[in-house]
């Protein structure tokens, strides 16, 4: 086993765990799902989601990389001190890596273009239908689908390459907290629109009578993707943690952070759609239909749109980064190539997987692997629906129920916290978190 570096400290640690949970889940995909549920009621579960099922699961998923130092699928081994049957659960996470990484990567594509327009300030004075023809003609392209989905891998590969402490921890400590900045900004600014108290009742006025047994799996799901848990990012980021760590704190932290820049991104996008009249529930299109209408006032909007793609850009980054890494942190101790070579050999076959993804809204639009899937459909709902739940439900029953709890015990009250936190970690583990990931599971599929 190769000695494994580590994260030059708590700060950097908690800001690359956020740079990978916080990316286009937030930004892109939360708004237009919530809007696709019809908002509020699914808000709701969503943040229960998180509370109850993503937050213990994460401090699990920490704890087994912790504990294990190794890649995701040997750490399995080093934990049960044998060659252990739970360490398929690594090798689904593998596979969950290719899947979500291949789509993403396309939407990260989307970005460039978005980022490069903005850079020819092709948003100013553009009206609303000429925004969204932009995108139509983005998406009836196959080729420059491709090609941005290729710069965009190929950035990611770059950075993976360039080692984990210089290549990711550098900029995330200067761009995280400044897309927040900038994130706050347009907040303030959508709190002066007239759709802003619109944007609160729809986000946060329950209407149960929306709810559907899908959109119940769709909010779980979510959870597990905006916090890159159910898959062993986090595992594997966990494995270069060092042991003095408070895990509870930390993922506490990181979940609150992941969960305010959703919400926020949220509010800002809906008070754009009520107050000029767009559709909710446009689906995947909404970031790209909404945003740009609000920088196509002037000049200086289109500067903003600059800042504004362009982190959005770094913070897709920061995640499709955690997801290669473990891919590549698995190959690496299991093969005899150089990191180069796995870490391009990885990049170059989810690239070439996302290519369906990139076509599937032209060449491939009329092809649907399942009822009325596209390739893109498809990968999200067989990640988000089925490979991270069923990833973190086998994580917290390995948890709560394959660990000694004694030994859990001990390091988790090694740090000034409360027996009660202790109980809540475990039992939530052990029976909630599995229990409520089933039935929603099951609800949905027999619905
Ligand atoms: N959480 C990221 C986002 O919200 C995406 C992501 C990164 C991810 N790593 C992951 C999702 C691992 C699932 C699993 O954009």
């Amino acid at each position: 086993m190769k000695n494994r570096s580590h994260w030059s400290g708590p700060l950097s640690f908690f800001l690359v765990a956020v740079g990978s949970a916080v990316g286009l889940g937030n930004i892109w995909k939360f708004p237009y799902i919530a809007g696709e549920n019809g908002g509020g009621a699914f808000v709701l579960v969503y943040l229960l989601c998180i509370a109850l099922v993503g937050l213990p699961i994460f401090v699990a998923e920490l704890y087994i990389g912790r504990e294990g130092q190794s890649n995701i699928v040997h750490t399995f081994n080093v934990l049960e001190k044998k060659k252990s049957r739970w360490r398929f659960v690594g090798h689904l996470g593998i596979l969950s890596a290719f899947v979500i990484l291949s789509f993403y990567s396309v939407v990260g594509g989307w970005i460039i273009d978005y980022f490069l327009k903005a850079l020819n300030f092709s948003f100013e004075g553009r009206s609303g239908s000429d925004i969204s023809g932009m995108l139509n003609l983005l998406f009836s392209s196959p080729g420059k689908q491709i090609i941005y989905h290729m710069v965009f891998m190929f950035i990611t590969f770059m950075i993976v390459v360039g080692g984990i402490s210089k290549g990711i921890e550098r900029w995330s400590k200067i761009l995280m907290p400044a897309f927040l900045i900038l994130l706050l900004g347009l907040f303030i600014y959508s709190v002066t629109t007239p759709g802003f108290k619109d944007s609160l009742v729809f986000l946060f006025y329950p209407d149960f009578k929306m709810l559907t047994p899908s959109g119940v799996l769709e909010a779980v799901g979510h959870s597990f993707f905006t916090l890159s848990l159910g898959m062993g990012a986090i595992m594997t980021y966990g494995s270069y943690l060092k042991k003095s760590e408070d895990l509870i704190k930390t993922a506490f932290y990181i979940g609150l952070a992941d969960t305010i820049i959703a919400l926020m991104a949220g509010i800002v996008i809906f008070s754009i759609v009520f107050t000029y009249g767009l559709e909710p529930s446009s689906g995947p299109k909404l970031m790209f239909e909404t945003l740009p209408t609000l920088f196509s006032k002037d000049a200086a909007g289109n500067v903003l749109a600059m800042s504004f793609f362009g982190l959005v850009l770094f913070a897709a980054l920061t995640s499709s980064v955690s997801l290669l890494q473990v891919v590549v942190s698995y190959f690496e101790e299991n093969s005899n190539l150089s990191k180069t070579a796995i870490t391009l050999l990885s990049a170059f076959s989810i690239f070439c997987l996302g290519i369906l993804s990139a076509l599937s809204t032209n060449l491939l639009s009329d092809f649907y692997v399942v009822e009325g899937l596209t390739f893109f459909d498809f990968f999200d709902k067989l990640s988000s629906h089925y490979l991270l739940p069923l990833g973190g439900l086998l994580m917290a029953v390995f948890f709560g129920w394959k660990l000694d709890t004694e030994e859990i015990k001990k390091i988790f009250l090694d740090h000034p916290k409360t027996k009660l936190y202790f109980f809540v970690l475990i039992w939530s583990n052990r029976i909630l978190a599995p229990l409520a990931i089933l039935i929603m599971t099951i609800n949905s599929i027999f619905s």
